[in-house]
């Protein structure tokens, strides 16, 4: 089953150098209990388009359709909570409460 659908996404942000094309038309979807990696060259849109589908930014054009709630953990050295990478920030807490791998 679907639970996120990506509908025809074009995200344009206006700067004061024109407008700038960060996602261009992009449609997939992604079923429930599978693992979609997006890969993508710097500044391909891969951030953006977590953005959009985590809700906290609106696409110019195209909808999200969710069917569960979306979650996005930063993965920023500047924004790391406790470790050096969200894998860890995550593990903290049941780590603490001494759980099982
Ligand atoms: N608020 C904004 N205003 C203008 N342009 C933006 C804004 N946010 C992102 N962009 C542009 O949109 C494009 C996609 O950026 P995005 O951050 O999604 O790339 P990325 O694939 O996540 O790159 P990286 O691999 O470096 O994380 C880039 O050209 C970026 O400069
Ligand atoms: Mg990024």
């Amino acid at each position: 089953m679907n639970k996120i659908v990506i509908d025809s996404i074009t995200k344009i942000y206006t700067t004061s150098e024109g407008n700038k094309t960060a996602l261009n038309n992009v449609s997939f979807q992604i079923d429930e209990g599978s693992v979609t990696v997006i890969g993508g060259e710097n500044g391909s849109g891969k951030s953006v388009l977590m953005n959009i589908i985590a809700g906290l930014e609106k696409p110019t054009s195209g909808k999200i359709y969710s069917f569960a709630e979306a979650g996005l953990v930063f993965q920023e050295a500047d924004t790391q909570i406790l470790g050096e990478t969200p894998r860890e920030d995550i593990s903290f807490g049941p780590k603490n409460q001494k759980k099982s791998k």
